[in-house]
């Protein structure tokens, strides 16, 4: 491990379930300063045939362990070249860099039978960048009884602090809550799908891969009934935290099957509306439920880009909903500068794995370390 100094750089990575794209910063972590720094921010997208790869590895199938190999080493030149996009922007060598925090793809997230996977190749970008990796950040967590997830509210009160009770969304693939409070422990769970049905319904019906600003969504309106079915009827949402959750339940197979028994005719305009007040509902349920004190909630990740769905939040809570952009962070930015921090938090031995949010039976330093 390096010697510890006044001001470190560590890169963060991140490619989340909306399997849209790795997402990455460069960050200046300094001893005499509450916030990390951000000095530089890149997106690349997922190459379409890595993305089906990834998606296919979401179930079980032909010659999936090689497969699972060759995709990880796909993602590590992915990673590597947002890696060279930082490293140019804030003029930085790679000798310079601490560690990198990459949170790698996941493919199954099975806490109940002990075990998540995020595919990634640590070896390779190690070799690749020159720089030592920090990956593999929920195993640990989940080794001692834990969700493995959500990963980002110790993060989030490093961040926000807890002054005044606040809630932190994470609003990717799935949506995640921290709940913040001067009084109480920090705690989070996952509340369910975020953009992951949006994404498959856009999908299937205009070809695009999501659905712009929340565009077409718009011309649609919410089917109360069909809401109403969809929650109902899915028991996870029932379920107290701590909880987290994936492809591995919300996929294509989930919103088929959940359509054709609600058994009416609804246009499919109406039925990317349900899907986005599915997604403000849940969210708002679980802060009426578990964090009714909060008097601000902040939003993050490429769900944030979506004024309607913002809208329809602020519809249910009883208090003003803002974007990280507010604090000087770009909503795409946001998990990514978590794995930057998770990395500083392993190379300084700071146990990020918090029980009050996992589950776990104790605190533990997340993740493993590649040298350079
Ligand atoms: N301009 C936009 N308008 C509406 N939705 C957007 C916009 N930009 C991004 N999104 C949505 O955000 C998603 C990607 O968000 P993000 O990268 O934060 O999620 P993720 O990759 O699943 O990450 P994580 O799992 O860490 O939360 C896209 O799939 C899309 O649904
Ligand atoms: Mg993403």
């Amino acid at each position: 491990m390096p010697p510890v100094q006044d001001t470190q750089f560590f890169i963060g990575l991140m490619s989340g379930t909306s399997t849209d794209g790795a997402d990455g910063v460069i960050a200046a972590f300094s001893a005499n300063k509450k916030r990390p720094e951000v000095l530089a921010q890149a997106s690349l997208p997922m190459p379409p045939a890595l993305k089906t790869l990834f998606l296919e590895l979401n179930a079980t199938g032909h010659n999936e362990l090689e497969k699972s190999c060759l995709a990880a080493n796909e993602l590590a030149h992915l990673y590597a070249r947002v890696c060279q996009l930082l490293l140019s922007r804030a003029g930085l060598a790679p000798e310079q860099v601490t560690a990198i925090g990459a949170h790698g793809q996941t493919v199954r997230h099975r806490p109940d039978l002990g075990y998540t996977i995020q595919l990634n190749s640590p070896a390779l970008l190690a070799e690749l960048g020159q720089i030592a990796v920090v990956s593999d950040f929920r195993s640990r967590d989940v080794a001692a009884g834990g969700q493995g997830a959500p990963l980002v509210p110790a993060f989030h009160e490093a961040l926000f602090g807890t002054q005044k009770p606040l809630t932190v969304l994470n609003l990717g693939g799935m949506a995640n809550i921290s709940i913040l409070h001067p009084e109480k422990e920090v705690s989070g769970f996952d509340t369910g799908p975020a953009n992951v049905l949006m994404d498959l319904w856009c999908k299937q019906h205009t070809g695009q891969e999501f659905d712009q600003n929340g565009q077409w969504g718009k011309s649609g309106t919410v089917n109360e009934a069909l809401l109403h079915f969809m929650l109902s009827t899915e028991p996870w949402f029932r379920q107290p935290p701590p909880k987290s959750t994936g492809r591995d339940l919300f996929n294509q197979q989930w919103l088929n099957s959940m359509l054709s028994a609600f058994d009416h005719e609804v246009a499919p305009q109406d039925i990317q509306a349900t899907l986005r007040a599915l997604t403000a509902q849940t969210i708002s349920d679980a802060i009426h439920a578990y964090a009714p004190e909060t008097r601000e909630v902040i939003a993050c990740g490429g769900g944030a880009l979506n004024s309607r769905l913002l809208r329809e939040l602020a519809e249910r809570v009883n208090c003003p909903v803002s974007s990280c952009e507010d604090y000087g962070i770009a909503c795409q930015s946001m998990e990514a500068l978590a794995f930057a921090w998770l990395a500083w938090a392993h190379c300084h031995r700071h146990p990020a794995g918090t029980p009050s949010v996992s589950g776990a039976r104790h605190k533990t330093i997340l993740g493993a370390y590649y040298p350079a």
